[in-house]
């Protein structure tokens, strides 16, 4: 029996993090704690703009699961953007907010008998999981020591600064943040430098950190697409393995599809070429014990089509990146638009993000959950 991913919040505090960010601390109602892992995000259901259906969109949890019963969000304004922009000018405390339960695959296991060099990449509001991230592993693993890159136009546009301020001062000789900004107010300053978060500056900063030995540190990254690129490319060049780099992306990026998979046995086909024709099919979505036919146009993704008819799937971002549409392609096959949020091996075993998914066979059945 699956028990509902939905749950109703009260707002209990807002902190300013900065002029276009803010952090809404949720806590359930009876005060009983949500069961999260930091650096999962959760998904909030927003009753703004002009669609039928509330907006929903994934933030991460910048609160650990030791805040608990506190889950906290950290919300940045996007210029023009829908939900951000309606939750800086309107929440408050004492409100409800829907949201779905934590999700999310960008996470740390902390383990308090080991010893570990966490080196964190962001930019942003790309810090929000790495703060989740970080804080776990200061307070939990007392033998690991937590680098922190963190990428901003100024010193007004970091997020959390008095939190890590703090935190360097409480794990002084365990953490250390080495603030990059584009256009400093104040030039010269110690743990900062000038410029972009490119490859050039990262190999700067890591060069220098012996802590922090390249080939067996772990690394999480999230941010703007392009500085989680040229971050990639530092790693490369320091030789740092593929399976030690972890990333979370926000947002879609052009040209993230690649062809993705093949077909063992036992499930369908997953794909990203773009050579496929898309043409009206009906697909089979089992869910919570229901099959449902349903027909998907072909300017339509699966999701789409499912929502049309009141069939009530999970979802959040919409956009490949989230994995809460995540289900399993158990025969046909299914052309992905973007395959961000999946990785190679769920590919492999035929799984699909049905936010972005279209049916490319008339046998495609889809078991969500
Ligand atoms: C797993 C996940 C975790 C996330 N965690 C956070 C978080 O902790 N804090 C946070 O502030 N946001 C986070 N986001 C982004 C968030 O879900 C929204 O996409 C963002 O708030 C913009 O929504 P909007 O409705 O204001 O903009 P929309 O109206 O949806 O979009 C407007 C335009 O802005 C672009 N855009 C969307 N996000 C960004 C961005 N971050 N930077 C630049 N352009 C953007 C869109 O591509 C679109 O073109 C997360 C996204 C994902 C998938
Ligand atoms: S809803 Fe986020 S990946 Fe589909």
């Amino acid at each position: 029996m699956s028990t509902s991913p939905y749950l109703t919040l009260n707002v209990v505090d807002l902190t300013h993090e900065t002029d276009d960010c803010v952090t809404i601390h949720l806590e359930r109602p009876d005060r009983q704690p949500i069961a999260s892992q930091p650096g999962q995000f959760l998904t909030l259901i927003v009753p703004c703009g002009s669609g039928s259906r509330p907006e929903r969109r994934s933030y991460s949890l910048s609160s650990t699961p030791h805040e608990a019963p506190r889950l906290s969000v950290t919300v940045k304004r996007v210029p023009g953007g829908l939900v951000s922009n309606y939750l800086l000018d309107n929440v408050q405390v004492g409100q409800q907010m829907e949201v779905m339960a934590p999700m999310g695959n960008f996470t740390v296991q902390p383990n308090p008998g080991t010893a570990r060099s966490l080196v964190l990449i962001g930019a942003g509001s790309g810090v929000t999981p790495l703060m989740a991230i970080l804080k776990t592993v200061l307070q939990t693993e007392p033998q690991s020591h937590v680098l922190l890159v963190y990428g901003n136009r100024s010193e007004d546009s970091v997020i959390f600064k008095s939190q890590l301020e703090a935190l360097e001062q409480q794990y002084a000789g365990r953490f250390q943040v080495e603030h990059v900004y584009s256009q400093p107010k104040n030039p010269g300053g110690a743990h900062q430098f000038k410029g972009r978060l490119n490859r050039t500056m990262l190999l700067r900063i890591l060069e220098q950190r012996h802590q922090f030995p390249a080939e067996q540190a772990e690394y999480y990254m999230c941010g703007p697409e392009g500085m989680m690129a040229e971050a990639r490319a530092a790693l490369e060049l320091l030789g740092v393995p593929a399976n030690r780099i972890r990333r979370e992306s926000f947002v879609a990026s052009a040209d993230s599809a690649e062809t993705a998979a093949n077909q063992p046995d036992g499930h369908g086909t997953v794909t990203s070429d773009d050579n496929d024709a898309i043409t009206a099919r009906t697909v089979t979505i089992q869910y919570e014990g229901t099959d449902y036919e349903v027909e998907v146009q072909p300017n339509q993704t699966i999701l789409e089509a499912a929502l049309d008819l009141d069939i009530d799937l999970p979802y959040s971002c919409q956009a490949g990146l989230c994995t809460a549409c995540r289900g399993k392609c158990l025969s046909g096959k299914v052309h992905l638009d973007e395959r961000e949020g999946l990785s190679d091996s769920e590919l492999k075993q035929g799984y699909v993000l049905v936010c972005v998914g279209h049916p490319l066979t008339s046998d495609v059945v889809i078991e969500i959950g």
